[in-house]
């Protein structure tokens, strides 16, 4: 524990604390078969977070929380390993585990530092996981040594440009204007919040991912549906219905 890194070390304990209300949306989301994704729970046709050819691939989730999207990899004959950094979140995942008779490994460590030898997966996947509380400049290269040539990386986090309309009080929804500065935003500490979160420009993100071996094969602006609902308060509707408040970066390491 103290050898984490100290925004590490503060996640794990902001995400055990925050796990308790995490557990009915994790039920939720295991007892589902059909994928949707991020605070508006879009569709997988929208996204397309899951590449095609995946059955009998082996994947990571990054971040997996209580794991529910290892669990649709897993029902898809995808050989899954979900990683996270709070004891807690896993104790949900592990609880659902055996409540749906689905066992795949759940390791409890930084996504950062991966105790899996170079080249082990096909596949690794994020949403709002170590691509939001990570260091981009840990975890990116960190998968691209787990992924095979020509593996994908897939993850859905919130949008630079809505991160730079959220106004700094809890509770209160993005605004139609720009609150903070754009260049050297990376890491957020909000206030009154112990997290840490890591937020990259679009340039940022297309430096690293190529530095580390990626290429780029799309970024998805997530538009939610005009009835969607969401139990977040940080972006309404009317807002997202008119800048994407999500993006799934969708890369491959380069053969
Ligand atoms: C919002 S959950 C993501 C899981 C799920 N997709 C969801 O949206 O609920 C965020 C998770 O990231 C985990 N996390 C934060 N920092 C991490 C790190 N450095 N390594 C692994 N997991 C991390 C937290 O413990 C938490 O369970």
């Amino acid at each position: 524990m103290s050898d984490l890194p100290e925004h590490v070390r503060r996640n794990r304990a902001l995400w055990d604390d925050w796990a308790q209300k995490f557990v009915a949306a994790g039920e939720a989301a295991w007892a589902q078969d059909t994928p949707t994704w991020g605070i508006w729970g879009v569709s997988e046709s929208q996204v397309g977070m899951f590449p095609e050819d995946l059955a009998e691939k082996e994947a990571i989730e990054l971040g997996c929380g209580t794991a529910y999207v290892s669990a649709w990899l897993a029902r898809r004959g995808v050989r899954v390993v979900g990683i996270d950094n709070s004891a807690a979140q896993l104790a949900t995942a592990r609880r659902l585990q055996q409540q749906y008779g689905l066992d795949f490994p759940l390791l409890h460590g930084n996504a950062e530092a991966v105790p899996s030898p170079d080249a082990s997966f096909d596949f690794a996947i994020s949403e709002y996981g170590a691509c939001l509380w990570a260091d981009p400049q840990r975890w990116v290269p960190e998968a691209a040594r787990l992924l095979r040539p020509g593996g994908r990386l897939v993850f859905l986090v919130n949008s630079f440009l809505m991160t730079l309309c959220m106004a700094a009080e809890d509770g209160v929804a993005a605004r139609d204007r720009l609150l903070r500065p754009a260049f050297g935003l990376s890491r957020i500490e909000w206030p009154g919040d112990i997290g840490v979160e890591f937020h990259l420009s679009h340039g940022e993100w297309i430096r690293l991912l190529r530095r580390a071996g990626f290429e780029i094969e799309a970024l998805v602006e997530v538009r939610p549906a005009p009835t969607a609902t969401t139990r977040y308060p940080f972006v309404t509707l009317e807002w997202a219905r008119q800048w994407p408040c999500e993006e799934v970066w969708k890369v491959r390491r380069r053969a």
